[in-house]
């Protein structure tokens, strides 16, 4: 299974997650403080996340992250619209 890593402001969490899962997903399974105000819907961007490796891990941005300005060349993704496929370490910030 895909092994994500979170850094966060109060350090680091990991887990491991069935392929097809999104980021946000991995987050709340071990309690990395990833925000998702409406609801894992991608209209908010609260769990907007960098994803500092593994990129090509993940579901290319879709409509709804372009919607919201994430093209995913910086690595900034939505956490509830990502999809897991492989390895990743991500980045929260406040
Ligand atoms: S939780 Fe709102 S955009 Fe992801």
């Amino acid at each position: 299974m895909p092994k994500i890593i979170f850094i966060h402001p109060d350090g680091r969490s990991e887990t491991e997650i069935e392929a097809g899962k999104t980021l946000l997903d991995a987050a709340q399974k071990c309690s990395a403080p990833m925000e998702y105000a409406c609801g894992g819907n991608g209209f908010c961007t609260t769990c907007k996340c960098r994803v500092k490796n593994g990129r090509s891990n993940l579901s290319l941005p879709n409509e709804r992250e372009e919607n919201m300005g994430i093209e995913g060349e910086s690595g900034d993704r939505l956490g509830c619209q990502a999809k897991v496929f492989g390895d990743a370490e991500v980045e929260l910030v406040e």
